[in-house]
């Protein structure tokens, strides 16, 4: 399914201009990208010292950590590049939050020093369900989050 992602990615912006909060803006960017056809659970993984913990997210109750190397999240984070699975039940050590998820697309954002602050997961019911194009307009809202990353 090729999805157009100009309308939301320019909402994103537009909601996110401004606004300094950075919890207030990943939530509204996960609210706005659930509303794209087949986004069953979308949301964000932060990575803290030793494991990501879930943050703003839409969708179905999620697992609350994952440790790095673990998942596709955590396999995301441990090689900071974007992972398309077009089938989660032959991913090895896929974490099944939702027993309904079939598909996923996982895109690292890192912070402006480069590395990887948390990571963009993108669950669907359908195999397959995501290609390049969905990871080329991904990757383009990850290095708008990454402006958004306050400097630690
Ligand atoms: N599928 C992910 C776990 C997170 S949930 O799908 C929301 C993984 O294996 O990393």
């Amino acid at each position: 399914m090729k999805r157009n992602y100009t309308q939301a990615l320019s909402h994103i912006e537009g909601i996110i201009s401004g606004e300094p909060d950075l919890i207030a803006n990943l939530s509204n960017t996960a609210a706005i990208l659930k509303e794209l056809e087949g986004y069953f659970w979308v949301g964000f993984y932060l990575v803290t010292e030793e494991q990501l913990v879930v943050g703003p997210f839409q969708g179905p109750a999620a697992c609350t950590r994952i440790a790095k190397g673990k998942g596709v999240c955590g396999t995301c984070w441990s090689e900071n590049r974007t992972l398309i699975v077009p089938n989660v039940h032959e991913f090895p050590g896929h974490i099944a939050c939702s027993a309904l998820s079939q598909s996923e697309i996982v895109v690292p954002i890192a912070d402006n020093s480069g590395r990887v602050a948390m990571v963009l997961d993108v669950d669907s019911r359908a195999l397959a369900d995501f290609d390049e194009n969905d990871q080329i307009a991904l990757e383009k809202l990850a290095t708008i989050i990454t402006q958004i990353i306050p400097t630690k």
